[in-house]
């Protein structure tokens, strides 16, 4: 599909799955040098991280627990300020290397939240994966481990990101057409 309607808008193709898919192996052998001997819990954000999650985490072969957290702040198409609770973690992060699995860094206010959270927790260390990010929009500086695919300040859906709840089942990823 070269278009989308979701709700109101229109969507144009931007990243097509091969590209995803190639981009996910290579995030894998980098991840997999530094992780394989460090039995890392990876923990998931939920909703938008799923697909990618899935993706990523079948290249493993070593020893990792995965387990999954809520914290979604997204409402529309622009980031809110209000960044909620994470819910879910029922781990003991303590002396653990904790990987962070994101689906996209826009403002990096999320994971500016979040990372402390964890640390408070006494992780060992916690490191940070992410398909996509948006430096223009990022306003925060602390370190991105991982990173798949830089993309410019567009909108985007598909691959288990989503507009107002729709589109997160795409296989592609989408960006709003100007
Ligand atoms: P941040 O706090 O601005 O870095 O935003 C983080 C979260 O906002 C991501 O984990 C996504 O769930 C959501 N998000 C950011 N940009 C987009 C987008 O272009 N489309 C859909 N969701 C997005
Ligand atoms: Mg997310």
């Amino acid at each position: 599909m070269k278009e989308v309607t979701i709700h109101d808008k229109t969507f144009e193709i931007s990243i097509n799955s091969r590209t995803i898919q190639k981009t996910i192996d290579e995030m894998a052998i980098t991840m997999a040098k530094d992780l394989h001997d460090k039995n890392p819990l990876f923990l998931v954000v939920l909703n938008g991280a799923f697909m990618f999650a899935a993706d990523l985490l079948k290249h493993f072969d070593f020893n990792c627990e995965i387990s999954f957290v809520k914290l979604s702040s997204y409402v529309g198409t622009h980031t809110t300020s209000v960044v909620r609770e994470l819910i879910g973690l029922d781990e003991v992060l303590h002396n653990r290397t904790v990987v962070i699995i994101e689906d996209i860094i826009d403002t990096g206010i999320t994971m500016a939240n979040t990372i402390p959270k964890l640390i408070k927790l006494e992780a060992k260390e916690v490191k940070l994966a992410t398909l996509l990010f948006k430096p223009k929009a990022f306003q925060k500086d602390y370190k991105i481990d991982y990173i798949g695919i830089k993309i410019p300040n567009d909108f985007i859906v598909g691959y288990g990101l989503d507009y107002d709840g729709l589109g997160r089942n795409l296989p592609d990823i989408y960006k709003l057409k100007q």
